[in-house]
Protein backbone atom coordinates (compact mmCIF):
# COMPACT_ATOMS: atom_id res chain seq x y z
CA UNK A 1 0.00 0.00 0.00
CA UNK A 2 2.73 2.42 1.15
CA UNK A 3 4.54 1.59 -2.44
CA UNK A 4 1.55 2.09 -4.38
CA UNK A 5 1.35 5.58 -2.34
CA UNK A 6 4.61 6.27 -3.49
CA UNK A 7 4.42 5.25 -6.82
CA UNK A 8 1.53 7.02 -7.44
CA UNK A 9 3.18 10.32 -6.20
CA UNK A 10 6.49 9.53 -8.40
CA UNK A 11 4.54 9.05 -11.51
CA UNK A 12 1.94 12.71 -10.65
CA UNK A 13 5.09 14.67 -10.01
CA UNK A 14 4.87 15.85 -14.02
CA UNK A 15 1.48 16.77 -12.93
CA UNK A 16 2.36 18.49 -9.48
CA UNK A 17 5.32 20.15 -10.74
CA UNK A 18 4.49 22.53 -13.51
CA UNK A 19 2.20 25.21 -11.06
CA UNK A 20 5.30 24.99 -8.75
CA UNK A 21 7.53 26.06 -11.44
CA UNK A 22 4.71 28.81 -12.84
CA UNK A 23 5.02 30.42 -9.51
CA UNK A 24 8.67 30.76 -9.27
CA UNK A 25 9.24 31.96 -12.73
CA UNK A 26 5.65 33.22 -13.95
CA UNK A 27 4.16 36.61 -14.36
CA UNK A 28 4.34 39.13 -16.76
CA UNK A 29 1.71 39.59 -19.54
CA UNK A 30 -1.30 37.66 -18.93
CA UNK A 31 -2.97 34.35 -20.87
CA UNK A 32 -6.51 36.68 -20.92
CA UNK A 33 -5.01 40.18 -22.06
CA UNK A 34 -6.35 41.58 -19.38
CA UNK A 35 -9.83 41.28 -20.72
CA UNK A 36 -13.02 40.19 -19.31
CA UNK A 37 -15.16 37.79 -19.99
CA UNK A 38 -19.22 38.22 -21.00
CA UNK A 39 -19.76 38.81 -17.42
CA UNK A 40 -17.64 42.04 -16.93
CA UNK A 41 -15.25 40.43 -14.76
CA UNK A 42 -11.28 38.98 -15.43
CA UNK A 43 -11.32 35.79 -18.33
CA UNK A 44 -8.73 34.43 -16.16
CA UNK A 45 -7.29 37.25 -13.95
CA UNK A 46 -3.29 38.59 -14.00
CA UNK A 47 -2.01 35.27 -12.16
CA UNK A 48 -2.53 33.09 -15.22
CA UNK A 49 0.71 34.51 -17.63
CA UNK A 50 2.14 33.11 -20.52
CA UNK A 51 5.62 33.14 -18.87
CA UNK A 52 3.72 31.12 -16.18
CA UNK A 53 2.33 28.73 -18.27
CA UNK A 54 5.49 28.16 -20.62
CA UNK A 55 7.96 27.82 -17.96
CA UNK A 56 5.64 25.27 -15.98
CA UNK A 57 5.10 23.37 -19.18
CA UNK A 58 9.39 23.38 -19.38
CA UNK A 59 9.44 22.56 -15.91
CA UNK A 60 7.29 19.41 -15.61
CA UNK A 61 8.91 17.83 -18.80
CA UNK A 62 12.27 18.84 -17.15
CA UNK A 63 11.50 16.99 -14.25
CA UNK A 64 10.18 13.84 -15.36
CA UNK A 65 13.61 13.81 -17.29
CA UNK A 66 15.40 14.36 -14.16
CA UNK A 67 12.91 10.90 -13.02
CA UNK A 68 14.34 9.01 -15.98
CA UNK A 69 18.38 9.75 -15.28
CA UNK A 70 16.83 8.92 -11.52
CA UNK A 71 15.25 5.49 -11.95
CA UNK A 72 18.24 4.26 -14.15
CA UNK A 73 20.38 5.37 -11.93
CA UNK A 74 18.71 3.56 -8.63
CA UNK A 75 17.56 0.38 -10.83
CA UNK A 76 14.02 0.98 -10.90
CA UNK A 77 12.03 1.36 -14.06
CA UNK A 78 8.60 3.02 -13.86
CA UNK A 79 9.10 6.24 -16.72
CA UNK A 80 11.97 3.95 -18.01
CA UNK A 81 9.62 1.12 -19.16
CA UNK A 82 8.66 3.15 -21.86
CA UNK A 83 10.15 4.20 -24.71
CA UNK A 84 11.75 7.41 -24.87
CA UNK A 85 9.09 9.00 -27.42
CA UNK A 86 6.13 7.57 -25.43
CA UNK A 87 7.75 9.08 -22.30
CA UNK A 88 7.80 11.95 -23.51
CA UNK A 89 4.62 12.19 -24.98
CA UNK A 90 3.01 10.93 -21.42
CA UNK A 91 5.25 13.69 -19.95
CA UNK A 92 4.25 16.03 -21.75
CA UNK A 93 0.31 15.46 -21.48
CA UNK A 94 0.70 15.21 -17.62
CA UNK A 95 2.25 19.02 -17.60
CA UNK A 96 0.11 20.33 -20.39
CA UNK A 97 -3.31 18.69 -18.62
CA UNK A 98 -2.24 19.63 -15.40
CA UNK A 99 -1.37 23.68 -16.84
CA UNK A 100 -4.42 23.74 -18.60
CA UNK A 101 -6.85 22.46 -15.42
CA UNK A 102 -4.72 25.54 -13.71
CA UNK A 103 -6.38 27.82 -16.41
CA UNK A 104 -9.51 26.11 -16.23
CA UNK A 105 -10.07 26.17 -12.47
CA UNK A 106 -8.97 29.77 -12.47
CA UNK A 107 -12.02 30.47 -15.46
CA UNK A 108 -14.17 29.46 -13.01
CA UNK A 109 -13.64 30.91 -9.87
CA UNK A 110 -13.86 34.30 -11.88
CA UNK A 111 -17.17 33.35 -12.94
CA UNK A 112 -18.34 32.58 -9.57
CA UNK A 113 -16.93 35.81 -8.50
CA UNK A 114 -14.12 35.16 -6.88
CA UNK A 115 -10.94 37.21 -6.90
CA UNK A 116 -7.06 36.50 -8.44
CA UNK A 117 -5.90 34.19 -5.53
CA UNK A 118 -8.70 34.11 -3.32
CA UNK A 119 -9.41 29.90 -2.59
CA UNK A 120 -11.54 27.77 -3.72
CA UNK A 121 -11.14 24.57 -1.93
CA UNK A 122 -11.72 21.69 -3.87
CA UNK A 123 -11.38 23.46 -7.14
CA UNK A 124 -7.80 24.78 -5.98
CA UNK A 125 -6.56 21.48 -5.41
CA UNK A 126 -8.41 18.94 -7.67
CA UNK A 127 -8.36 21.30 -11.45
CA UNK A 128 -5.01 20.26 -12.42
CA UNK A 129 -5.12 17.10 -11.61
CA UNK A 130 -8.57 15.95 -13.00
CA UNK A 131 -7.03 17.58 -16.73
CA UNK A 132 -4.01 16.30 -16.05
CA UNK A 133 -5.50 12.71 -15.83
CA UNK A 134 -7.71 12.90 -18.73
CA UNK A 135 -5.76 14.56 -21.01
CA UNK A 136 -2.61 12.09 -20.58
CA UNK A 137 -5.19 9.25 -20.59
CA UNK A 138 -4.95 9.56 -24.35
CA UNK A 139 -1.84 8.65 -24.62
CA UNK A 140 -1.09 4.63 -25.05
CA UNK A 141 1.77 5.06 -22.47
CA UNK A 142 -0.67 6.62 -19.64
CA UNK A 143 -2.06 2.89 -19.42
CA UNK A 144 1.29 1.36 -19.02
CA UNK A 145 2.16 3.33 -16.08
CA UNK A 146 -1.22 4.00 -14.40
CA UNK A 147 -3.06 1.72 -12.61
CA UNK A 148 -6.78 2.48 -11.51
CA UNK A 149 -5.79 1.92 -8.00
CA UNK A 150 -3.17 5.00 -8.71
CA UNK A 151 -6.00 6.76 -9.99
CA UNK A 152 -8.29 6.27 -7.04
CA UNK A 153 -4.83 7.12 -4.50
CA UNK A 154 -4.27 10.20 -6.31
CA UNK A 155 -7.89 11.24 -5.60
CA UNK A 156 -7.08 10.60 -1.97
CA UNK A 157 -3.45 12.44 -1.46
CA UNK A 158 -3.85 15.11 -3.55
CA UNK A 159 -5.69 17.54 -1.33
CA UNK A 160 -3.46 16.49 1.28
CA UNK A 161 0.00 17.19 -0.87
CA UNK A 162 -1.66 20.33 -2.29
CA UNK A 163 -2.43 22.25 1.12
CA UNK A 164 1.38 20.73 2.68
CA UNK A 165 3.52 22.19 -0.28
CA UNK A 166 1.41 25.30 -0.70
CA UNK A 167 2.08 26.05 3.10
CA UNK A 168 5.75 25.33 2.35
CA UNK A 169 5.76 27.94 -0.41
CA UNK A 170 3.83 30.28 1.66
CA UNK A 171 6.48 29.94 4.53
CA UNK A 172 9.40 30.26 1.70
CA UNK A 173 7.78 33.43 0.57
CA UNK A 174 6.87 32.20 -2.77
CA UNK A 175 3.06 32.44 -2.45
CA UNK A 176 1.22 35.45 -0.92
CA UNK A 177 -1.76 33.27 0.60
CA UNK A 178 -1.33 29.97 2.42
CA UNK A 179 -3.54 27.77 -0.75
N1 LIG B 1 1.33 31.75 -12.20
C1 LIG B 1 1.57 32.29 -13.46
N2 LIG B 1 1.04 31.70 -14.58
C2 LIG B 1 0.28 30.58 -14.49
C3 LIG B 1 0.02 30.01 -13.23
C4 LIG B 1 0.56 30.63 -12.10
O1 LIG B 1 2.26 33.30 -13.59
N3 LIG B 1 -0.20 30.03 -15.62
C5 LIG B 1 1.91 32.41 -11.01
C6 LIG B 1 1.17 33.72 -10.68
O2 LIG B 1 2.13 34.62 -10.17
C7 LIG B 1 0.20 33.27 -9.60
C8 LIG B 1 1.01 32.24 -8.83
O3 LIG B 1 1.78 31.59 -9.84
O4 LIG B 1 -0.22 34.34 -8.79
C9 LIG B 1 0.15 31.25 -8.06
O5 LIG B 1 -0.61 30.45 -8.91
P1 LIG B 1 -2.14 30.14 -8.61
O6 LIG B 1 -2.36 29.86 -7.17
O7 LIG B 1 -2.56 29.12 -9.59
O8 LIG B 1 -2.85 31.53 -9.02
P2 LIG B 1 -3.62 32.62 -8.15
O9 LIG B 1 -2.81 33.87 -8.13
O10 LIG B 1 -4.06 32.03 -6.87
O11 LIG B 1 -4.89 32.94 -9.05
P3 LIG B 1 -6.28 32.16 -9.17
O12 LIG B 1 -7.21 32.78 -8.19
O13 LIG B 1 -6.69 32.41 -10.57
O14 LIG B 1 -6.02 30.71 -8.88
MG1 LIG C 1 -4.19 30.24 -6.04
Amino acid sequence: MLLEILKTIWILLPAYTPNNFAVIFGGGFPIDFGKNFVDGRRILGDGKTFRGFFSGLIGGVFVAHLQLFIERAAGFAIFSSLSYSQFLQLAFLLSFGSLLGDLTGSFLKRRIGLKRGERAPILDQLDFLVFSLLIASFSEAFWKVFSFENILIAFLITPVLHVVTNRIAYLLKLKDVPW
